[in-house]
């Protein structure tokens, strides 16, 4: 039976590097608070229990882990040794594997996690740990290795000897230990004005223990987010990590360094997605789309064969065939049916949008119904605030709106009717009846 594991997340720290107001385990990256990749891994795992050791910034903290964790407060942040310390008084008599893990390890991968506690227990090591293997090692810890390879400690960046700099295999901030070797580990510094955990590793050495290494072979794993740099650059990492999935599931991206893409995002086969484009929250796209390039797709739904042309796709749903663009801004709910036409500048904003209609040019349609066909001619206004509420309107199949015209809210225009151009509809339209003029009324042929 796999032995029971205890999870500890460590994101009490200064932040000072980040230089920021917010804690820096709450700053998103690729979409999400770096804290939330943390909970995400060591989740995969099911651990009996985890904690979360919160100091600046708790109140923030505490409240963006909810129900996920228990918090454990480090009052004064006296280093990472410090804050694994105070969660020791919860774990007595737990005889299972502690997994430590820092809370800006956001780029460490669930899969690597089991992967060390199956090595760790093959090993049957007191403690193990990830290393990576760096092109710059400046900041991380350096692992020290003696005789027959064997791990003989971590040194840090201020404490490494100029030799001891070059060493290219690095801490990755993530550990098993035998809880009862780190009890003891950690009490041999409890005294100390500021104690790292990493000289934990030494002294499971020196108390008789095993310790192991597990170095992965993707080295970005290993980045912890220390300051803003860093930050943009997880933030890559994780957006090119997502592209590479969509890549293998048949979507081409033209400039994938340059895409950002929702965790939560589905893309559909031979769909085409260009540069600058951000796909946000639960996007969903249907395959032979093409999202053109600077579009921001947030939580849209896009079926079969859409054209986004740079424009904005927000909570809203476009049926197959439709396109919009470029510089269109589809918000708040709205609908549209199949084979829709959004044009040039055009906002939609919760309205439905049956089938086949058209709203070409410099557009407004907010908190309206459209039948099928219906055409919005240039600069077409819905105008639905009175100043104080907001009205519907609605609009029956193959209705014709002229350039220009203005649908007063709250009004219904009849199927087939026509509105002038340039005209005021202020009352509604009966079917088939053609409007002109400012207030709009029925053109009289002589
Ligand atoms: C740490 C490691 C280093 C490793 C690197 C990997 C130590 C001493 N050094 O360095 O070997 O290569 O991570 O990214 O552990 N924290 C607390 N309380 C504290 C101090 C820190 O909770 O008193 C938390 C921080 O919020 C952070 C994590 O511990 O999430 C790591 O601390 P950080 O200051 O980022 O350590 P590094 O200098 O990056
Ligand atoms: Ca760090």
């Amino acid at each position: 039976m796999a032995v029971p594991t205890i999870a500890i997340i460590l994101a009490a720290g200064e932040s000072t590097r980040m230089n920021s107001k917010l804690p820096k385990v709450l700053h998103p990256v690729a979409g999400r608070p770096m804290i939330d990749y943390a909970l995400q891994n060591v989740a995969a795992l099911s651990p009996a229990k985890t904690y979360v050791v919160v100091g600046n910034g708790s109140k923030e903290v505490i409240s963006a882990i909810g129900k996920k964790a228990v918090p454990v407060l480090q009052s004064k942040r006296r280093g990472t040794g410090h804050a694994v310390l105070q969660v020791m008084p919860k774990l007595k008599g737990f005889q299972g594997d502690v997994l430590i893990l820092y809370a800006d390890a956001c780029l460490v991968r669930s899969q690597t996690l089991k992967a060390l506690r199956q090595f760790h227990a093959y090993q049957d090591a007191t403690a193990t740990l990830m290393t990576a293997k760096v092109e710059d090692p400046f900041g991380y810890g350096r692992i020290v290795r003696g005789k027959d390879d064997a791990v003989e400690r971590i040194v840090e960046e201020n404490e490494a000897t100029p030799e001891e700099q070059h060493i290219q295999e690095v801490n990755g901030g993530v550990y098993l230990f035998k809880a009862s070797a780190l009890a003891e580990a950690l009490l041999a510094d409890k005294g100390k004005k500021e104690f790292y955990l990493t000289d934990c590793i030494q002294r499971v050495l020196s108390q008789g223990g095993k310790v192991q290494a597990l170095l992965v072979p993707d080295s970005t794993e290993a980045l912890g987010v220390n300051n803003r740099k860093l930050l943009a650059q997880a933030h890559r990492l994780l957006n090119l990590r997502r592209v590479a999935d969509h890549q293998r599931d048949g979507v081409t991206f033209l400039d994938p360094g340059s895409v950002e893409i929702s965790p939560w995002a589905v893309i559909g086969h031979d769909t085409v997605v260009e540069g600058n484009v951000k796909l946000l929250g639960a996007t969903l796209i249907g395959e032979d789309c093409r999202i053109e390039s600077g579009s921001v797709l947030d939580s849209a739904q896009l079926g079969r064969g859409v054209v986004v042309k740079s424009s904005r796709i927000v909570e809203s749903r476009l049926g197959d065939g439709c396109d919009a663009g470029p510089y269109a801004h589809i918000r708040g709910g709205s609908v549209l049916d199949k084979y829709v036409h959004v044009g040039t500048n055009a906002e939609i904003k919760s309205s439905k949008l049956a089938s086949g209609s058209k709203v070409g040019h410099f557009s407004y349609v907010g908190d309206a119904t459209l039948g099928k066909d219906v055409n919005v001619g240039a600069g077409c206004v819905f105008a639905n605030y009175d100043g104080k509420d907001k009205h519907k309107s609605v609009v029956g199949d193959k209705v014709f709106l002229g350039s220009n015209s203005t649908l007063v809210a709250p009004v219904t225009i009849g199927a087939k009717a026509v509105i002038g151009a340039g005209a005021v509809v202020t009352k509604n339209v009966p079917a088939g009846v053609t409007v002109v003029g400012v207030p709009a009324k029925p053109l009289k042929i002589k």
